[in-house]
Protein backbone atom coordinates (compact mmCIF):
# COMPACT_ATOMS: atom_id res chain seq x y z
CA UNK A 1 0.00 0.00 0.00
CA UNK A 2 1.52 3.59 -0.55
CA UNK A 3 2.40 5.33 1.83
CA UNK A 4 0.85 8.89 2.57
CA UNK A 5 2.46 12.00 2.52
CA UNK A 6 2.96 14.21 5.69
CA UNK A 7 3.90 18.08 5.24
CA UNK A 8 4.74 19.80 7.89
CA UNK A 9 3.67 23.83 8.83
CA UNK A 10 5.63 24.36 11.90
CA UNK A 11 8.54 22.35 12.84
CA UNK A 12 9.80 23.68 16.69
CA UNK A 13 9.26 21.36 19.40
CA UNK A 14 5.68 19.51 18.58
CA UNK A 15 6.69 19.38 14.88
CA UNK A 16 9.73 17.90 14.66
CA UNK A 17 9.01 15.53 17.51
CA UNK A 18 6.02 13.81 15.69
CA UNK A 19 7.44 14.01 12.36
CA UNK A 20 10.68 12.10 13.62
CA UNK A 21 8.12 9.63 15.03
CA UNK A 22 5.73 9.36 12.04
CA UNK A 23 8.97 8.59 9.74
CA UNK A 24 10.73 6.36 12.02
CA UNK A 25 7.50 4.30 12.37
CA UNK A 26 6.90 4.30 8.65
CA UNK A 27 3.75 5.47 9.55
CA UNK A 28 3.78 9.01 6.78
CA UNK A 29 6.51 10.11 3.99
CA UNK A 30 7.50 13.44 5.24
CA UNK A 31 7.27 15.84 2.05
CA UNK A 32 8.06 19.65 2.80
CA UNK A 33 8.76 21.45 5.96
CA UNK A 34 7.67 24.76 6.47
CA UNK A 35 9.28 27.25 8.81
CA UNK A 36 9.68 30.46 9.77
CA UNK A 37 13.06 30.60 8.00
CA UNK A 38 15.11 28.70 6.28
CA UNK A 39 17.73 27.86 8.58
CA UNK A 40 14.84 26.08 11.38
CA UNK A 41 13.14 24.75 8.30
CA UNK A 42 16.87 22.98 7.57
CA UNK A 43 17.21 22.24 11.33
CA UNK A 44 13.74 20.38 11.45
CA UNK A 45 14.42 18.11 8.79
CA UNK A 46 17.61 17.35 9.92
CA UNK A 47 16.10 15.84 12.75
CA UNK A 48 13.36 14.26 11.24
CA UNK A 49 15.80 12.69 9.05
CA UNK A 50 13.46 13.18 6.07
CA UNK A 51 11.96 15.51 4.40
CA UNK A 52 12.45 18.83 2.08
CA UNK A 53 13.41 22.48 3.65
CA UNK A 54 10.96 24.75 2.38
CA UNK A 55 10.83 28.42 3.29
CA UNK A 56 7.05 29.32 1.29
CA UNK A 57 3.63 27.69 1.38
CA UNK A 58 3.66 28.32 -2.82
CA UNK A 59 6.48 25.78 -2.83
CA UNK A 60 4.78 22.75 -0.60
CA UNK A 61 3.13 20.07 -2.93
CA UNK A 62 -0.12 18.50 -2.29
CA UNK A 63 -0.03 15.71 0.36
CA UNK A 64 -2.66 13.78 2.31
CA UNK A 65 -2.21 14.95 5.49
CA UNK A 66 -1.20 18.37 6.53
CA UNK A 67 -0.22 19.24 10.46
CA UNK A 68 -0.05 22.92 11.14
CA UNK A 69 2.64 22.76 14.40
CA UNK A 70 2.73 26.78 14.71
CA UNK A 71 1.85 28.48 17.68
CA UNK A 72 -1.75 28.72 18.46
CA UNK A 73 -2.24 32.35 17.55
CA UNK A 74 -0.53 31.51 14.46
CA UNK A 75 -2.58 28.84 13.18
CA UNK A 76 -6.22 30.35 12.10
CA UNK A 77 -3.80 32.63 9.89
CA UNK A 78 -1.52 29.74 8.38
CA UNK A 79 -5.52 27.76 8.18
CA UNK A 80 -6.81 30.80 6.07
CA UNK A 81 -3.39 31.45 3.88
CA UNK A 82 -3.24 27.79 2.93
CA UNK A 83 -7.11 27.74 2.31
CA UNK A 84 -6.33 30.20 -0.45
CA UNK A 85 -3.10 28.51 -0.98
CA UNK A 86 -1.55 27.82 -5.20
CA UNK A 87 -3.62 25.66 -7.36
CA UNK A 88 -1.24 22.65 -6.80
CA UNK A 89 -2.78 21.98 -3.18
CA UNK A 90 -5.91 19.82 -3.30
CA UNK A 91 -8.17 19.32 -0.33
CA UNK A 92 -6.78 17.01 1.87
CA UNK A 93 -6.65 16.31 5.60
CA UNK A 94 -5.01 19.15 7.97
CA UNK A 95 -4.60 19.08 12.12
CA UNK A 96 -3.40 21.36 14.17
CA UNK A 97 -1.99 20.62 17.72
CA UNK A 98 -3.19 23.17 20.14
CA UNK A 99 -5.02 22.37 23.51
CA UNK A 100 -6.89 25.24 23.93
CA UNK A 101 -8.39 25.67 20.37
CA UNK A 102 -10.73 23.62 18.58
CA UNK A 103 -10.63 22.49 15.09
CA UNK A 104 -13.10 25.31 14.20
CA UNK A 105 -9.97 27.53 13.81
CA UNK A 106 -9.31 25.53 10.45
CA UNK A 107 -12.78 26.82 9.18
CA UNK A 108 -11.11 28.35 6.06
CA UNK A 109 -10.36 24.86 5.26
CA UNK A 110 -13.29 22.88 5.91
CA UNK A 111 -15.23 25.11 4.23
CA UNK A 112 -13.08 24.62 1.05
CA UNK A 113 -13.49 20.58 1.43
CA UNK A 114 -10.88 19.66 3.82
CA UNK A 115 -11.41 17.15 6.44
CA UNK A 116 -9.86 19.28 9.71
CA UNK A 117 -8.99 18.20 13.44
CA UNK A 118 -6.97 19.07 16.26
CA UNK A 119 -4.90 16.57 17.87
CA UNK A 120 -3.47 17.39 21.24
CA UNK A 121 -0.58 15.36 22.55
CA UNK A 122 -0.88 15.55 26.83
CA UNK A 123 3.03 15.88 27.10
CA UNK A 124 5.67 19.21 27.40
CA UNK A 125 7.88 19.01 24.99
CA UNK A 126 10.52 20.98 26.31
CA UNK A 127 13.35 19.26 24.29
CA UNK A 128 12.60 17.50 21.09
CA UNK A 129 15.04 14.93 21.95
CA UNK A 130 13.97 14.27 25.46
CA UNK A 131 10.30 13.81 24.12
CA UNK A 132 10.96 11.15 21.66
CA UNK A 133 12.04 9.15 24.33
CA UNK A 134 9.33 10.44 26.52
CA UNK A 135 6.58 9.97 23.91
CA UNK A 136 5.19 6.12 24.29
CA UNK A 137 2.26 6.18 26.26
CA UNK A 138 1.34 9.71 25.82
CA UNK A 139 -2.55 10.85 25.90
CA UNK A 140 -3.92 11.95 22.57
CA UNK A 141 -7.23 14.50 22.20
CA UNK A 142 -8.68 14.53 18.95
CA UNK A 143 -11.49 16.45 17.73
CA UNK A 144 -12.44 17.14 14.52
CA UNK A 145 -14.29 15.88 11.52
CA UNK A 146 -14.78 11.86 12.13
CA UNK A 147 -12.79 11.03 8.98
CA UNK A 148 -10.13 13.13 9.98
CA UNK A 149 -9.95 11.64 13.49
CA UNK A 150 -10.32 8.15 12.32
CA UNK A 151 -6.92 8.68 10.66
CA UNK A 152 -5.25 10.37 13.16
CA UNK A 153 -6.00 7.90 15.69
CA UNK A 154 -4.61 5.26 13.87
CA UNK A 155 -1.04 7.64 13.34
CA UNK A 156 -1.04 8.74 16.78
CA UNK A 157 -1.33 5.26 18.26
CA UNK A 158 1.19 3.80 15.74
CA UNK A 159 3.69 6.40 17.77
CA UNK A 160 2.49 5.08 20.79
CA UNK A 161 0.02 7.51 21.79
CA UNK A 162 -3.17 6.69 23.81
CA UNK A 163 -6.20 8.49 21.86
CA UNK A 164 -9.19 9.77 23.12
CA UNK A 165 -12.12 11.93 22.15
CA UNK A 166 -13.12 15.53 23.29
CA UNK A 167 -15.49 17.39 22.15
CA UNK A 168 -14.98 21.04 20.60
CA UNK A 169 -16.66 22.65 22.97
CA UNK A 170 -14.65 21.59 26.01
CA UNK A 171 -11.48 22.24 24.90
CA UNK A 172 -10.89 25.59 26.93
CA UNK A 173 -11.81 24.00 30.11
CA UNK A 174 -10.14 21.05 29.38
CA UNK A 175 -6.99 22.64 28.65
CA UNK A 176 -7.60 24.68 31.92
CA UNK A 177 -7.00 21.41 33.88
CA UNK A 178 -3.29 20.98 32.16
CA UNK A 179 -2.60 24.45 33.18
CA UNK A 180 -3.59 23.84 37.02
CA UNK A 181 -2.46 20.27 36.46
CA UNK A 182 1.63 21.31 35.53
CA UNK A 183 1.66 24.94 34.69
CA UNK A 184 0.83 26.66 38.12
CA UNK A 185 3.01 24.40 40.03
CA UNK A 186 6.27 26.27 38.95
CA UNK A 187 4.40 29.49 39.87
CA UNK A 188 3.54 28.25 43.57
CA UNK A 189 7.14 26.60 44.44
CA UNK A 190 8.58 30.26 43.00
CA UNK A 191 5.89 31.88 45.47
CA UNK A 192 6.76 29.88 48.19
CA UNK A 193 10.46 30.05 47.51
CA UNK A 194 10.25 34.10 47.43
CA UNK A 195 8.01 33.99 51.18
CA UNK A 196 10.56 31.65 52.97
CA UNK A 197 13.65 34.06 51.43
CA UNK A 198 11.88 37.05 52.48
CA UNK A 199 10.91 35.42 55.85
CA UNK A 200 14.54 34.84 56.43
CA UNK A 201 15.27 31.53 55.77
CA UNK A 202 18.43 30.31 54.86
CA UNK A 203 18.63 29.41 50.83
CA UNK A 204 20.11 26.05 51.84
CA UNK A 205 17.52 25.21 54.03
CA UNK A 206 14.74 27.01 51.58
CA UNK A 207 15.98 24.62 48.70
CA UNK A 208 14.88 21.58 50.82
CA UNK A 209 11.86 22.70 52.34
CA UNK A 210 10.99 23.03 49.07
CA UNK A 211 11.88 19.24 47.42
CA UNK A 212 10.95 17.83 50.59
CA UNK A 213 7.13 19.21 50.50
CA UNK A 214 7.11 19.33 46.70
CA UNK A 215 7.69 15.04 46.67
CA UNK A 216 5.37 14.63 50.24
CA UNK A 217 2.50 16.08 48.09
CA UNK A 218 3.33 14.40 44.94
CA UNK A 219 3.28 10.86 46.90
CA UNK A 220 0.14 12.00 49.26
CA UNK A 221 -1.86 13.19 45.80
CA UNK A 222 -0.88 9.90 43.88
CA UNK A 223 -1.74 7.52 46.89
CA UNK A 224 -4.66 8.98 48.40
CA UNK A 225 -6.01 11.39 45.67
CA UNK A 226 -6.14 15.36 45.80
CA UNK A 227 -8.88 15.44 49.04
CA UNK A 228 -7.45 12.48 50.74
CA UNK A 229 -3.59 14.67 50.67
CA UNK A 230 -4.91 17.91 51.53
CA UNK A 231 -4.02 19.15 54.57
CA UNK A 232 -3.28 22.80 55.85
CA UNK A 233 -5.38 25.29 58.08
CA UNK A 234 -8.28 25.72 55.50
CA UNK A 235 -8.79 22.03 55.04
CA UNK A 236 -8.73 22.12 59.29
CA UNK A 237 -11.38 24.58 58.94
CA UNK A 238 -9.41 27.16 61.18
CA UNK A 239 -11.21 30.31 59.36
CA UNK A 240 -9.27 32.67 61.78
CA UNK A 241 -5.64 31.81 60.91
CA UNK A 242 -6.57 31.85 57.26
CA UNK A 243 -7.92 35.47 57.75
CA UNK A 244 -4.77 36.43 59.47
CA UNK A 245 -2.18 34.97 57.46
CA UNK A 246 -4.31 36.06 54.34
CA UNK A 247 -3.85 39.68 55.76
CA UNK A 248 0.37 39.15 55.94
CA UNK A 249 0.14 38.08 52.46
CA UNK A 250 -2.09 40.29 50.68
CA UNK A 251 0.31 42.87 52.59
CA UNK A 252 3.66 41.36 51.41
CA UNK A 253 2.04 41.20 47.78
CA UNK A 254 -0.99 41.87 46.63
CA UNK A 255 -1.39 39.38 44.00
CA UNK A 256 -0.11 36.59 46.28
CA UNK A 257 -3.02 37.35 48.55
CA UNK A 258 -5.86 37.23 46.52
CA UNK A 259 -4.22 33.63 45.49
CA UNK A 260 -3.93 32.71 48.64
CA UNK A 261 -7.63 34.05 49.00
CA UNK A 262 -9.27 32.38 46.29
CA UNK A 263 -7.22 28.86 46.77
CA UNK A 264 -7.97 28.69 50.37
CA UNK A 265 -11.71 29.10 49.80
CA UNK A 266 -11.16 26.06 47.37
CA UNK A 267 -9.50 24.18 49.71
CA UNK A 268 -12.57 24.92 51.64
CA UNK A 269 -14.46 23.37 49.34
CA UNK A 270 -12.42 20.69 48.23
CA UNK A 271 -12.31 19.55 52.07
CA UNK A 272 -15.79 19.38 52.36
CA UNK A 273 -16.04 16.86 49.66
N1 LIG B 1 5.37 22.56 23.53
C1 LIG B 1 4.51 21.74 24.10
O1 LIG B 1 4.79 21.16 25.16
C2 LIG B 1 3.17 21.48 23.45
C3 LIG B 1 2.42 20.38 23.92
C4 LIG B 1 1.22 20.07 23.28
C5 LIG B 1 0.77 20.87 22.24
N2 LIG B 1 1.51 21.96 21.83
C6 LIG B 1 0.98 22.74 20.70
O2 LIG B 1 1.78 22.47 19.56
C7 LIG B 1 1.79 23.63 18.71
C8 LIG B 1 3.24 24.03 18.41
O3 LIG B 1 3.89 24.29 19.64
P1 LIG B 1 5.50 24.16 19.77
O4 LIG B 1 5.76 24.14 21.24
O5 LIG B 1 6.00 23.09 18.91
O6 LIG B 1 5.93 25.59 19.19
P2 LIG B 1 7.43 26.03 18.78
O7 LIG B 1 8.44 25.11 19.36
O8 LIG B 1 7.49 27.49 19.09
O9 LIG B 1 7.46 25.83 17.19
C9 LIG B 1 6.63 26.60 16.34
C10 LIG B 1 7.04 26.33 14.90
O10 LIG B 1 6.17 27.06 14.05
C11 LIG B 1 6.97 27.81 13.12
N3 LIG B 1 6.17 28.95 12.71
C12 LIG B 1 5.75 30.02 13.44
N4 LIG B 1 4.96 30.82 12.70
C13 LIG B 1 4.90 30.25 11.45
C14 LIG B 1 4.24 30.59 10.25
N5 LIG B 1 3.47 31.69 10.15
N6 LIG B 1 4.40 29.79 9.17
C15 LIG B 1 5.16 28.67 9.24
N7 LIG B 1 5.79 28.28 10.37
C16 LIG B 1 5.67 29.07 11.45
C17 LIG B 1 8.23 28.13 13.90
O11 LIG B 1 9.29 28.48 13.02
P3 LIG B 1 10.54 29.35 13.60
O12 LIG B 1 11.21 28.50 14.62
O13 LIG B 1 11.37 29.62 12.38
O14 LIG B 1 9.92 30.58 14.22
C18 LIG B 1 8.47 26.77 14.57
O15 LIG B 1 9.02 25.84 13.65
C19 LIG B 1 0.98 24.72 19.44
O16 LIG B 1 -0.34 24.68 18.96
C20 LIG B 1 1.02 24.24 20.88
O17 LIG B 1 -0.09 24.71 21.65
C21 LIG B 1 2.69 22.27 22.41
Amino acid sequence: MRMKSLNLIGGGRVGRTLGRLWHASGSYRVQDVLTGSARTAEEAVTFIGAGQAVTALADMRAADVWMLAVPDRQIAAVAATLAHGSGAIRPTLAFHCSGALASGELDPLRAGGWQVASAHCVLSFADPARALQQFAGTPCALEGDPMAVAELETSFTRIGAHCFALAAEHKLLYHAGAVFATNFLPVLQALAQQLWHDSGVPAGVAAQLGTTLLRNATDNILALGPAGALTGPAARGDHALVERQGQAVAQWDATAGQAYAALSQLATRLAAT
